[in-house]
């Protein structure tokens, strides 16, 4: 087995869907808190597969972590679990550090323990993999060269601070009891299951409900955009060869600025789903009050991990959000989950009895 934690986000469900579409893959355990952005309606297609093992539970619990690793005694973890939204942490920072940096030191220390006393064989094939960020970084002007795994750490808001605090722990916790870790730093994702508090389905969502769409600022923030397919797959080479200890950058080599993003969704939709009145949809953009601190650009040099271990990212911008949207025109139940709130529902259904 593999434990997962927070397989029920947008970039955890895609790995967990991803790693077992392959019928001879190994079993899953999920770990998920069910915050807002868990929804157990992206692991529905796997309800009957017996691989997939889902527990409710805070990745803080260390008495429920010990539990699963003594039960399951997975062959590694990839720590998705996370507060993730940028915005959610300039409201309320409380909450990024609890789970971002508190959780991942409880998460690291069970699993040491646990590590501690496997052996042979499977004491070495064990891997912590800790899934973080390019933001950790901090904000590159637009001559500066691209991201590698050796620039500095600046990060800018609570949720990057909290992120670059988590992926230290995890470098620590190598450096100092030998503990297997690899880490992997990637920039924006985007497709399937994507929370739309997010600029990209928040943009397709607003178009289709004729609301207005939001631009920070002047729009023209750079953000390097990877379809979530790929992050997963990056993952996968990654725990598989990556070098213990290593941290891995994972881009899509896509920059764009914010604006061009908005508008290239809005040219997708005027073709797929054309606005009844027969105005394009690029009339519902609007520019508002940019975010406090709001880093002007990201990218990701991703030459480390195509050298070392031949990943590179299957999709282009293009293909990728035409994949995107499409996807949000075919799973209107999915999106009425979302957008009603009634995917919270399920808990309360599951756990009545
Ligand atoms: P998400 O917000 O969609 O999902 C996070 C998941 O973690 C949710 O299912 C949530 O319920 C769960 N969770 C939160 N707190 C938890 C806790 N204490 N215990 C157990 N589960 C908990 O996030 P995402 O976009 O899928 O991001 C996943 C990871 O990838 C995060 O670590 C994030 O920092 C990182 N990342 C995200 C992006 C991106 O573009 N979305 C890019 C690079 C890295
Ligand atoms: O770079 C990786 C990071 O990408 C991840 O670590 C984060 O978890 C993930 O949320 C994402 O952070 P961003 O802040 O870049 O993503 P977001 O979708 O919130 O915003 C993308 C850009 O769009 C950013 O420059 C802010 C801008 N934006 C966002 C929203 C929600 C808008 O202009 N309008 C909006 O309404």
């Amino acid at each position: 087995m593999i434990l997962v934690t927070g397989g029920a986000g947008f970039i955890g469900a895609n790995f967990v869907l991803n790693w077992l579409a392959d019928s001879g893959a190994e079993g899953i355990v999920n770990i998920d808190k069910l915050t807002y952005a868990g929804n157990l309606a992206n692991l529905q297609t796997l309800q009957n597969d017996a691989r997939h093992i889902f527990v409710h539970g805070d990745i803080g619990d260390k008495a429920l972590i010990a539990k699963i690793l003594v039960e399951y005694r997975p062959r590694a973890i990839v720590n998705f679990a996370a507060e993730s939204h940028v915005d959610r942490s300039i409201h309320g920072p409380a909450e990024f550090i609890q789970t971002n940096i508190v959780g991942t030191f409880n998460l690291l220390e069970c699993a040491r323990e646990y590590w501690g006393a496997l052996q042979g064989g499977d004491k070495e094939r064990f891997r912590f993999h800790h899934v973080s960020t390019d933001e950790v970084y901090g904000s590159l002007s637009l001559a500066d060269p691209a991201f590698t795994e050796t620039n500095p750490y600046e990060p800018n808001s609570p949720y990057s601070a909290s992120k670059a605090a988590s992926d230290h722990l995890v470098r620590a916790w190598f450096h100092t009891y030998g503990f297997p870790v690899v880490t992997t730093n990637c920039s924006n994702n985007y497709g399937p299951y994507h929370f739309p508090e997010k600029l990209i389905p928040l943009v397709i969502l607003n178009a289709l409900n004729g609301k207005p769409l939001p631009v920070y600022g002047d729009g023209q923030q750079i953000r390097d955009w990877l379809y979530v397919g790929d992050h997963c797959s990056a993952i996968r080479e990654v725990l598989d060869k990556g070098r213990l200890g290593e941290t891995y950058n994972i881009g899509g080599w896509n920059e764009k600025a914010n604006l061009d993003v908005v508008k290239t969704i809005c040219g997708i939709l005027d073709e797929l789903r054309p606005r009844a009145d027969g105005k394009p949809y690029a009339e519902q953009i609007t520019f508002v009050t940019d975010r406090p601190g709001h880093d002007r650009r990201y990218a990701i040099d991703a030459s480390k991990i195509e050298k070392e271990l031949g990943w590179r990212p299957a999709e282009t911008f293009d293909t990728g959000i035409r994949k995107t949207v499409q996807w949000y025109l075919d799973q209107p139940e999915w999106v009425e989950g979302v957008v009603t709130g009634s995917y919270r529902d399920w808990l309360e259904k599951q756990y009545r009895h």
